[in-house]
């Protein structure tokens, strides 16, 4: 770390340190922000911000605690995220399970699951490392290109196109969908997105997918996710509530996809910063699946998720009172040096990588674990089969998003054997 970033840093006083501002993340800059507070302060209170007064909570072992005590900390009273739902009149709002309470966070939520149950997974596997094996065979050698838009959205894109078995060659689609639903001003700092237009394109969105939705009304049941939608009783006239038919498409999308593509772009990124660790992977490739989950915990895709305390709580010796928003800093728990040794290291064979808590923790533990580190195995498995190197060749591009960790711009060469 810079001593002289490090001096700053010391010297504000702990009450005004902001961790969610936009740029620390597009800078690459927040570690040593998180390490302060995890040190002095674990459950930090920031009474001012551009999205009023929270709670930071920073430790591994606190975050754990706020997500298992889900009857005190809400997801449904103000959201996922830092910045207050904005309803808009006139407009539609989506609303999806990872913003519901118990009990009927638990109704919906498994009635959607078994699209990504271990059974579903296998049958979606061959057709995932033909499609990622496809991309690896088509792409330039001897060239610089970016890794991020060739591989990353490709693969991510191609995998949700066949987990909802969206019209194959408008993938992309699906892509620019997601990117918009998390671009919103509050979390990347800007201003200039239009509001208004980005509602029409996600209204576009859900036409999309009532079109979908219809055009499989009264076929037999199958393995696309609208199928399996439509034969459960739970959610087959989901279709009939706007709010949650968007909301919970777009739950899957975003879910699958900044996650999974941050993810593939993330581990080229470590194993150029520590070629030890890539020779490590050369040397023996049995360990791919631990090195998926430390490459989860390494990049942590989603920064933070926010829930609003229901009551008064006392946490980590903090008085959390009720209507209070408290945002728990994944990243910062994934780097937490109490349980992780050297944790800004990326170490593939890491004992305990698999304690990370990027898939959160507790009742609203991500859906989607498996089959994100099945496709993140499938395509390190076929990388390994054709390259000797993936490396990075230029400047890492990243995004001002608190929420997501984005990943813009890899710029790589590739080595076959
Ligand atoms: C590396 C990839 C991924 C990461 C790091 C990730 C991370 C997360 C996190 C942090 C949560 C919230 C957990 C909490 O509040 O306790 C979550 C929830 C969720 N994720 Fe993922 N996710 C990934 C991939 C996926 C994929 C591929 C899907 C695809 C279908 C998906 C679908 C979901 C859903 C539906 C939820 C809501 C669960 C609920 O509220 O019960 N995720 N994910």
């Amino acid at each position: 770390m810079n001593a002289a970033v490090d001096q700053d840093i010391n010297a504000i006083p702990i009450d005004k340190i902001d961790v969610s501002r936009p740029e620390r993340f597009e800078n690459d800059t927040w570690q040593p922000w998180f390490a302060r507070l995890r040190k002095e302060t674990p459950v930090h209170y920031l009474a001012d911000s551009v999205n009023g007064p929270f709670w930071s909570v920073t430790s591994h072992k606190l975050i754990k605690e706020v997500d298992t005590t889900n009857t005190v900390f809400s997801s449904e009273k103000g959201g996922i995220a830092l910045p207050d739902p904005i309803a808009i009149e006139g407009q539609i709002q989506g609303r999806s399970f990872i913003t519901m309470d118990e009990p009927e966070h638990a109704r919906v939520r498994g009635a959607v699951s078994p699209t990504v149950a271990p059974t579903n997974l296998a049958e979606l596997e061959p057709l995932i490392r033909e499609r990622a094996a496809d991309i690896l065979d088509n792409l330039p050698i001897g060239e610089t290109f970016n890794w991020v838009q060739e591989v990353s959205v490709e693969l991510t894109a191609r995998m949700l196109a066949t987990l909802f078995d969206f019209p194959y060659e408008d993938r992309r689609k699906l892509i620019h969908w997601s990117d918009i639903t998390t671009a919103v001003p509050e979390v990347t700092g800007d201003d200039s997105i239009d509001m208004d237009e980005r509602y029409s394109e996600l209204m576009e969105c859900a036409g999309a997918f009532y079109q979908l939705w219809m055009s499989k009304v009264g076929q037999p049941p199958a393995f696309d996710l609208i199928s399996m939608l439509q034969n459960n009783p739970e959610t087959a006239k989901m279709n009939e509530d706007p709010e949650l038919f968007l909301g919970n498409l777009l739950l899957l999308i975003v879910g699958g996809n900044d996650t999974t593509r941050n993810s593939i772009s993330g581990g080229v990124i470590g194993l150029n910063k520590y070629p030890d660790e890539y020779q490590k992977l050369r040397d023996n490739p049995d360990l791919i699946p631990n090195m998926v989950a430390e490459i989860v915990r390494w990049q942590t895709p989603v920064i933070h998720m926010r829930r609003t305390a229901l009551e008064d709580y006392e946490l980590g010796g903090q008085r959390i009172k009720a209507g209070d928003k408290v945002v728990m800093w994944y990243l910062s728990g994934n780097r937490d040096e109490t349980v992780f040794e050297d944790p800004d290291r990326l170490i593939i064979d890491r004992p305990n990588a698999r304690a990370h808590v990027a898939f959160g923790f507790g009742v609203h533990r991500c859906m989607g674990n498996r089959l994100a580190e099945m496709q993140l195995r499938i395509l390190w498995e076929e990388i390994m089969q054709r390259f000797h190197m993936v490396e990075v060749v230029g400047d890492v591009e990243r995004l001002p998003n608190n929420f997501i960790r984005g990943i813009k711009d890899v710029p790589v060469r590739l080595h076959p054997h």
